[in-house]
């Protein structure tokens, strides 16, 4: 199953999803996916790591001639994709790192939209923290999602600005399973004004957070998201899991 995030910057993307990878990662491996350039998930999941997706692709790019003699490009990128995986228990962590520099990089990004695509198959959950914003997906290196959420601070506009967000998925050509809104930062109960423009919007399906402090915590510390079973976001994220698997 593959479950992606998107919203505008700020939103949570990136706590909620570590909490996903964490709490999946006890059902099944799992592949987790930091397709910001802003590279933060690995530090929310206390992950160290070394290689990025992007590096491999800037240097394979600008330097073609590394490809050892007799490897095809293909087998090439996929080897170094392994080990670009930075593995932790049962989580698989890939980070796409910066976007891309000058030259011609259609046909990288189809040998990498393969390597992904047949690795893909090898997890039971795949978990996509992407970038605010939605223009990368247009590189369609990851063009399918069964769950995309898409998640929102707790005001109409940004309801209004998550509906836009999904709009452009469908007009990029992302193929999605479901589509469900994720009201996350709230002060307290969802309150009607919130639940009728998530309805106005489309949405049919709609998941809160409340605002957790032991996150807010966390982020003054600058250490690894590790809450507690009771903790506001974890109770939300388990919410979510309970929805779509
Ligand atoms: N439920 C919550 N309760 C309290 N604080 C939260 C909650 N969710 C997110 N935050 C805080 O909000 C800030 C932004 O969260 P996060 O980095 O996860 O957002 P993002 O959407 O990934 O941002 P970006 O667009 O920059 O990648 C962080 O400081 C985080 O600690
Ligand atoms: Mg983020």
């Amino acid at each position: 199953m593959i479950i992606a995030l998107a919203g505008k910057g700020g939103v949570g993307k990136s706590s909620i999803s570590s909490q996903l990878i964490l709490q999946l990662s006890k059902k099944g491996l799992v592949l987790a996916v930091d397709a910001d350039p802003n590279t933060n998930l690995p530090d929310k999941l206390g992950i160290p790591v070394e290689v990025t997706i992007g590096e491999i692709r800037n240097r394979t790019v600008r330097d073609p001639d590394k490809i050892p003699g007799g490897m095809s490009k293909h087998e090439y990128v996929a080897l170094e994709v392994r080990r670009a995986m930075h593995e932790h228990d049962n989580i698989d962590l890939l980070v796409m790192g910066r976007p891309e520099g000058e030259g011609c990089y259609c046909f990288m990004n189809n040998v990498l939209k393969e390597c992904f695509g047949d690795m893909i198959k090898k997890y039971r959950f795949t978990v996509i923290d992407n970038e605010a914003g939605m223009e990368h997906l247009s590189r369609k290196i990851l063009p399918r999602a069964d769950v995309m959420l898409f998640v929102s601070d707790p005001t109409r506009i940004g309801i209004r600005t998550a509906s836009r967000l999904s709009s452009v998925a469908s007009e990029v050509g992302m193929e999605i399973g479901r589509r469900i809104l994720v009201i996350n930062n709230l002060p307290g109960e969802l309150p009607q004004e919130l639940s009728d423009e998530a309805k106005a919007n489309g949405f049919d399906e709609v998941a809160v957070i409340k605002h957790d402090l032991l996150v807010y915590s966390a982020g003054l510390e600058g250490s690894a998201l590790r809450l507690p079973d009771g903790s506001e976001l974890s109770k939300g994220v388990s919410g979510i899991l309970k929805m779509i698997i």
